[in-house]
């Protein structure tokens, strides 16, 4: 089940994870009313029902932490540096911003109003898309209504100005920013899922890499490093490295920010 998953979403469970991995997914064998892991992996190898099961075990197995303005200096990096930049060679032409691994909408919605602060919508036609491999947190970006948590790191300035109090203790984000970005499930361990999103100069690819092997993690970067355009900003997080594991992107710092930039 362990090498199944891994072989489906990049996702590895070292053995000592053996026990946080069967709690994730016991629910789901509720759910279907099997009695064993051995019934549901056959379930998800061979039943005509697994396409729609493998949603639920993406939806299972996601870690859904994030929040707005989380490791800022990238996305600092992407408004004050990278952008004018890319106005300088290309005025013309719609720039993508890929969020690709965007679980509940912060991370495309801390770079829409990043942008948006800075007037570069006025400046450039910006095309932003994130997506997610789990359909429940792609559901919820879609419905744009966030709890206190996700505000830990943004000031209540720009709180106020992007999104409006609901029923007391959610926050809905304002739409002109919400409809900004284009919201989908992707797998981005599945080539065809990835190819033509990946076809951005810039991606935001944080904080998933860490559940993946290192086999999946090259695959990924390779297939991203296929599709990019020869100028292409890779932004993965702060605790993850990709030096080992690539030497098709070099790692620079640029205004403030670490970034692998495809040679
Ligand atoms: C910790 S969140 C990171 C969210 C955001 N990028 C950030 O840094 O705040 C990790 C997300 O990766 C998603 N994920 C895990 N495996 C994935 C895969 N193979 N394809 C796409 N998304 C995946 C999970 O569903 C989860 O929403």
């Amino acid at each position: 089940m362990r090498d199944l998953i891994h072989e489906r979403t990049g996702a590895y469970y070292e053995d000592d994870r053996r026990d946080i991995f069967a709690d994730k997914l016991l629910p789901r064998l509720g759910e279907r009313g099997l009695d064993s892991f051995l019934d549901y992996y056959y379930l998800l190898k061979y039943d005509a029902a697994a396409e729609e099961e493998w949603g639920h075990v993406m939806d299972a197995l996601a870690v859904p932490e994030t929040f707005f303005w989380r490791e800022f200096d990238q996305v600092r990096t992407l408004v004050e540096v990278l952008l004018p930049q890319y106005l300088a060679r290309k005025p013309t032409e719609p720039l993508r911003i890929w969020s690709a691994a965007c679980s509940t909408g912060e991370e495309a919605l801390t770079i829409a109003i990043a942008l948006n602060e800075a007037g570069w919508f006025y400046r450039l036609p910006v095309e932003i898309y994130a997506t997610d491999a789990s359909p429940v947190a792609i559901a919820k970006a879609r419905q744009g209504l966030y709890r206190e948590r996700s505000f830990r790191n943004l000031s209540p300035e720009l709180r106020d100005k992007y999104f409006h109090k609901k029923d007391g203790y959610q926050w809905l984000v304002v739409p002109d920013i919400h409809s900004r970005i284009k919201w989908g499930t992707a797998n981005l361990y599945c080539e065809a899922e990835v190819k033509s999103l990946a076809r951005s100069p810039v991606i935001f690819c944080r904080n998933v890499f860490i559940y993946f092997s290192d086999r999946a993690i090259r695959k990924t970067v390779r297939l991203f490093y296929q599709a990019m355009p020869s100028t292409g900003y890779l932004f993965v997080g702060v605790s993850e490295s990709l030096l080992r594991l690539t030497t098709e992107f070099e790692l620079q710092e640029i205004g403030g920010a670490f970034v692998y930039v495809k040679r």
